[in-house]
């Protein structure tokens, strides 16, 4: 017996901001798995602003999604239908397979999950690729020290949320930037940061100069456009800068900082990278990420939308200057 699942899929390729008939929901028939397949209901799909970028018809990273397919991206669910002894029904599996609320597939692709560790969401946002992300960028890229000044722009978001933490949990200063008094508040009051302000409340700049007057040694970019610019302006001598996203320019690209000279006569280090390079490292951040969480060390804020066909409407609040979600976004799939 068939059984119906709801996807998104990219109707059409925006040119700067996404509108909504860019995309469609789409209702389809699995069919019953077959020997060697499961069928998995998601619970929580990710929402991420590299998907952005997937829309356009250009080479990078990954392919971009195609015209009246079905879109991707993380996701958990649960085996509900099992033709395949090593993921009876009942077991909780992480996937690409997001946008979607239902699919049919062989093991090949699907990560088990112990649900018992952590909400089944968690493993999209703090303990999954979100987490890894700053771990990486802070550890990985940047070699972060006890003790050093670290300034994340995007830090009441799902990245950067996380980044500002494990920066804290190694005895670093911490300063904090977001689009919205109420995520500064989130950055204050419930993460703790050192110096928190809104980049859309006066000058970048300015903000750092109060918040660091000896200067940053970190700069974990979330945004690039004028934070990356500000940024330049104070960093210390040897310092260095993860270029983890360029969100500001998503849409619409942004000119790059007109103060890079700078790097030169500071001896600055700025290095690009893509999480998906080091997933081999995630047993590494688990170690770290998963007793931090459970001893409530590490908070994994989340914002939850509801139903699928609420997904898209997610995705663009995500990519305009201070949207309403704070922490990681998923959406609930009913
Ligand atoms: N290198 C990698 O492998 C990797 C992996 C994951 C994510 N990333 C990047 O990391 C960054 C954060 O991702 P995330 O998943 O944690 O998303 P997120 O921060 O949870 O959400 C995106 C946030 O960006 C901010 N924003 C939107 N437009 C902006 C603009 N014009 N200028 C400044 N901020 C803007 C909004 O918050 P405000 O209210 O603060 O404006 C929005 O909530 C993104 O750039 C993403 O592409 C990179």
């Amino acid at each position: 017996m068939s059984t119906k699942s709801r996807e998104i899929q990219l109707v059409s390729r925006p040119k700067g901001e996404p509108a909504p008939e860019c995309f469609a929901l789409v209702e389809r028939d699995l069919p019953d798995p077959q020997p060697g397949q499961v069928l998995v209901r998601n619970r929580y799909i990710s929402v991420d602003p590299y998907m952005r970028g997937r829309m356009n018809d250009v080479k990078s990273y990954l392919p971009p999604f195609q015209l009246n397919e079905a879109m991707t991206g993380g996701a958990v669910g649960t085996v509900v239908k099992s033709a395949e002894a090593s993921l009876p029904e009942g077991t909780a599996v992480l996937s690409m397979y997001g946008w979607r609320e239902a699919y049919v597939s062989s093991p090949i692709g699907l990560q088990v999950v112990d649900g018992s560790e952590a909400p089944l969401a968690s493993y999209l946002g703090a303990l999954g690729v979100t987490g890894l992300t700053a771990w990486i960028g802070l550890f990985r890229c940047a070699s972060l020290k006890d003790g050093e000044t670290v300034f994340v722009s995007g830090g009441a978001g799902a990245v950067g949320s996380i980044a500002c933490q494990l920066a804290q949990l190694h005895g670093c200063r911490v300063l904090a930037s977001a689009g919205s008094a109420e995520k500064v508040r989130f950055l204050e009051d419930e993460l703790k940061v050192n110096y928190a302000f809104s980049y859309r409340d006066g000058e970048p700049a300015d903000h750092l100069k109060d918040g660091a007057p000896g200067g940053i040694d970190v700069y974990f970019d979330n945004t690039g456009g004028p934070q990356l610019e500000a940024a330049l302006w104070h960093m210390r001598p040897y310092g260095r800068i993860v270029l983890c996203g360029a969100i500001s320019g998503y849409n619409t690209p942004v000119p790059g900082p007109r103060n890079l000279a700078l790097a030169i006569g500071r001896r600055l280090t700025l290095r690009g990278f893509i999480v998906s390079d080091h997933l081999a490292e995630m047993p590494a951040f688990l170690a770290e990420a998963i007793p931090a969480l459970q001893q409530g060390k590490l908070l994994n804020r989340e914002t939850v939308v509801e139903g699928l066909e609420n997904a898209t409407e997610a995705f663009l609040g995500l990519l305009r200057p201070g949207d309403s979600h704070v922490g990681k976004l998923v959406v609930k799939v009913s």
